[in-house]
């Protein structure tokens, strides 16, 4: 079980480009980072608008002089003084997010970057190139990874509970956009415009978490895939709001992932469930503490977290209270943020072995969400022809 105990000498120096008032993602990271220690939140370029972004940030506790009006005046007046920032956070629209990454791995910051990392997979190789060349870690906020049930289902697939996989089903289908709510919602205005949002909506925005997890808890690599998609809504066009793909992974393994934001009635239905030769389970982010396990022939389990009979919290992502009470999406926010400092401590003291233990949502992660929707566009533009990833 977790407990609060120190894990680094000094808490990082930690400053957010984005996630200013009223944005959707800004508070979470901030609970994340904030949440045990390993973060001080000392400068911000909170929001486009440059007042909006220092009243803010001042209420948050930042002195007004490091509320900046932009992220390019930010990395400079940090790099230039003794106590700057050490690593930011970037949650601002996903145009941006290319531009911004590069900007702060150049200025020697480690980051940790919100999806769909860039709108193409070379802007994002570039991005790998420049964090290894200057030694910092680039993280991806997949925060649905957190989840000590998701590790323990990786966990059950490495010892061979399920047997060799067959199957994997992702959807990620929510019914809030099931109109055009973005005549009113700033929020969901730019994710259907191209030209902020990307090639993809509902894909980038919801079809990479749930691609993310298939990932992580399976290894599998994925060898090609085909898709089809629409916009119900037609204003939307050429931004779908549902999609679905059917996944060739190496090996054998098939996979299945439905993205939506018109599943009418529908609060997230973010759910996987991986198929093995003898057995198969099932994992719904809106329970998150429970993972379902079927083994063919026996009664159904539910599983839950902070249990004995699991195989055990890892001292990076893990149980923060004991089995029956509830944790949520800050604390798997939280054991990400954990992970990432403990990354940037090992970085920074060069310490490989750390490095090469610690798993968290890297840059190899987001490059890999990026490829998804670049070849679900060239297979959906392309009368749903099959892509090789
Ligand atoms: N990981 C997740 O679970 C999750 C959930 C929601 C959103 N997201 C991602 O987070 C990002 C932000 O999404 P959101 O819904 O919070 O957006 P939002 O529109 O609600 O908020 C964006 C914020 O960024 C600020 N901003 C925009 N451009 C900026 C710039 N150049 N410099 C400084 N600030 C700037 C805005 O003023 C606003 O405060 C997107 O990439 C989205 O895909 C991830």
């Amino acid at each position: 079980m977790f407990n609060e105990e120190r894990k680094l000498e000094k808490a990082i120096r930690w400053g957010m480009v984005g996630g200013g008032r009223g944005s959707e993602i800004g508070h979470a990271h901030r609970a994340g980072a904030a949440r045990d220690g390993l973060f001080q939140l000392q400068a911000g370029a909170f929001d486009l608008n440059e007042e909006r972004g220092r009243e803010f940030g001042t209420n948050l506790g930042v002195d007004a002089s490091r509320c900046y009006k932009d992220y390019q005046s930010m990395f400079a007046a940090e790099a230039a003084r003794e106590d700057g920032i050490q690593a930011v956070s970037i949650a601002t629209p996903n145009s941006t997010h290319h531009a911004i990454s590069k900007a702060a791995l150049e200025a020697g910051l480690h980051v940790v970057c919100e999806k769909p990392l860039a709108f193409t997979v070379e802007q994002s190789k570039e991005l790998k190139v420049l964090a290894e060349k200057n030694n910092r870690i680039f993280a991806v906020m997949y925060g649905y990874s957190g989840y000590p049930m998701l590790h323990q289902a990786r966990e059950m697939v490495k010892r061979g509970d399920l047997g060799d996989v067959r199957i994997i089903n992702m959807q990620f289908a929510h019914g809030f956009h099931n109109t055009a709510v973005e005549e009113h919602s700033p929020g969901a205005k730019w994710r259907m415009n191209p030209e902020i949002s990307g090639p993809t909506y509902v894909l980038g925005d919801l079809g990479t978490h749930v691609f993310h997890m298939a990932e992580m808890i399976t290894d599998l690599e994925v060898d090609e895939l085909c898709c089809v998609r629409q916009s119900f809504v037609k204003s939307r066009a050429p931004l779908e709001d549902n999609a679905n793909v059917i996944i060739k992974f190496k090996g054998g393994a098939i996979g299945n992932l439905w993205a939506s934001s018109v599943n009418a009635g529908s609060m997230h239905q973010q759910q996987i469930r991986v198929i093995g030769e003898k057995a198969s389970f099932e994992w719904w982010d809106e329970h998150p503490n429970q993972l379902r396990y079927e083994v063919q022939g026996k009664p159904a389990q539910l599983m839950d977290r902070g249990m004995d009979y699991l195989y055990g919290d890892d001292p990076g992502v893990c149980s923060r209270i004991g089995g029956g009470h509830a944790e949520g999406f800050f604390e798997s926010w939280a054991n990400l943020y954990h992970r990432y400092a403990l990354a940037m401590q090992a970085a920074d003291a060069n310490d490989q072995a750390t490095l090469g233990s610690l798993w968290y949502p890297n840059v190899d992660a987001g490059i890999n969400g990026v490829r998804l929707l670049e070849c679900c566009v060239e297979s959906a533009d392309n009368n749903s022809k099959w892509v090789k990833f």
